[in-house]
């Protein structure tokens, strides 16, 4: 019979080795996938006002899909892919002033605009942006902000933006070697004049029909492709280095069944994209905030373990992620308890939470083009109410703030390819920038009402 304190200490010996080959092998997975990520790259010619293509004007011109030149126009692909789209869905430190409680302002009634809130949907002295201890933010268009109506419901409601299309990949990066920050300048001026935050969006959308076509055709090894990556994530970040509060790292890398998402950066990267991605945008800004966004966390299942899975990995690798983006895209059935099991899993997590793109779609089983009456009207206010007293629920730490995806219903991406716009009725402001009683719920939830 062996001695059985041999035995004993060679099974030790025997696990104490195991635990640590375990360690160092996470830590090389962690280490090795990233080393070469720490070589600082070659700085990239940044022309603001590129010409590309011939039209210097547009944000995204010859670039994404968003640019129907490449053909891929993107909404439509999108559509019926995977962003929640106009009908239902399946089946987010470093704002201006965080008042400790919502300050009396200037009343909303004087603004010069014609576009005054409707009277009875708003409530005397009071702002979407003054009735919060968070920021209150809006997607917002630079050719809309010429507009002086958009423009002053956009100062006057809103202490965050979050550039609708302008950062995209293919917006800033038109081709190889060119970078355009126009447009992205033009919004950030606006929000510096009006002591607004800006929250980025988005420096990867792993979705090929949104890619410019100079990426769909970029040929090279996967350091190649990790160099692409690093250059386009560094330069866009250094550039807004100080005055983009955070960012939306990546957006929409996963599908409902918790899988990573085929696209470009997978096939030539590797899962590893992700977590680069995040350790790339923290070395170009040490301060800045960052985020995983998606849609479809408020209904919990596969994508949000996922979410929360990789959140884990990334802080097993010291990878700074700060919180996560949940778009929001909804509707007047959502399950209210479903996203506050999300959001207190997310806070569990001890992160960030953003509402990042909130709209609140009501079309569901309605004619092509329907009226928002009454009825429809009340029950958006009160859905909308029901998610901010969720948001409410989150921790003060943890409240990064809800931006509404848009400004009114003429603006809304829903209604984007619609020619009269009453296809649908998403947001707190009417066609005609008046508010709606979505937009006095929102308030009133953020006065405890
Ligand atoms: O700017 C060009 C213009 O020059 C050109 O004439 C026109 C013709 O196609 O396209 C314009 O670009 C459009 C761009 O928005 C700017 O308005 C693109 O076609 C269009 O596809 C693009 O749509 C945006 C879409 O993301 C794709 O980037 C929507 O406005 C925007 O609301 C939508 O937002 C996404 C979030 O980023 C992520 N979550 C889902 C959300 C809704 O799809």
């Amino acid at each position: 019979m062996q001695n059985s304190y041999l035995v004993r200490t060679t099974n030790f010996t025997k696990y104490f080795t195991l635990i640590i080959l375990l360690f160092s092998s996470s830590m090389l997975a962690c280490k090795s996938s990233l080393e070469e990520d720490l070589a600082p790259v070659a700085a990239v010619k940044t022309t603001p006002a590129a010409v590309v293509n011939g039209n210097s004007s547009s944000d995204s011109a010859g670039t994404s899909g968003e640019d129907s030149s490449t053909g891929a126009d993107e909404t439509s692909s999108s559509d019926e892919t995977t962003t929640p789209t106009s009908t239902e869905t399946q089946s987010n430190p470093a704002t201006p002033t965080s008042p400790t409680s919502p300050a009396t302002p200037a009343s909303p009634a004087t603004p010069a605009s014609p576009a005054a809130p409707e009277k009875s949907n708003v409530i005397a002295n009071r702002t979407l942006k003054n009735s919060f201890n968070f920021p209150i933010g809006a997607a917002v268009d630079m050719d809309r902000l010429n507009g002086k109506t958009y423009n002053n419901v956009v100062s006057r409601e809103f202490s965050s933006v979050t550039a609708e299309s302008s950062m995209k990949f293919g917006a800033v990066h038109p081709s190889k070697d060119v970078f355009n920050f126009k447009k992205a300048d033009a919004i950030v001026a606006f929000a510096k004049k009006n002591n607004m935050r800006v929250h980025g969006h988005t420096l990867i959308w792993p979705k090929d029909s949104l890619a410019p076509s100079w990426l769909l055709n970029f040929k090279g090894d996967s350091t190649a492709w990790d160099n692409l990556l690093k250059t386009h994530i560094q330069t866009v970040v250094k550039h807004f280095k100080g005055q983009v509060a955070s960012w939306d790292v990546v957006n929409e890398a996963y599908a409902d069944n918790g899988t990573l998402k085929d696209n470009i950066w997978l096939r030539n990267i590797g899962p590893d994209y992700i977590s680069k991605a995040f350790l790339y945008a923290h070395q170009a800004d040490p301060n800045a905030l960052l985020f995983l966004n998606d849609y479809g966390q408020e209904f919990g299942g596969k994508k949000m373990t996922a979410i929360l899975n990789l959140v884990a990995n990334l802080r097993k690798c010291n990878i700074r992620i700060d919180g996560l983006g949940f778009q929001m895209h909804t509707v007047l059935r959502l399950d209210i308890k479903g996203l506050k099991t999300n959001v207190d899993r997310t806070v569990a997590a001890g992160l960030l939470i953003h509402f990042s793109e909130l709209d609140v779609s009501v079309r569901y089983q309605k004619p092509e083009n329907f009226k928002l009456d009454d009825a429809l009207a009340t029950a958006q206010a009160a859905k909308f109410k029901e998610i901010v007293k969720v948001y409410l629920s989150i921790p003060k730490a943890l409240q990064f703030g809800i931006t509404t995806w848009g400004v009114s219903d003429a603006d809304s991406f829903m209604n984007s390819n619609v020619v009269n716009k009453d296809h649908d009725y998403p947001l707190l402001f009417d066609k005609n920038y008046s508010a709606k009683p979505a937009y006095k719920s929102f308030i009133e939830a953020g006065l405890g009402k």
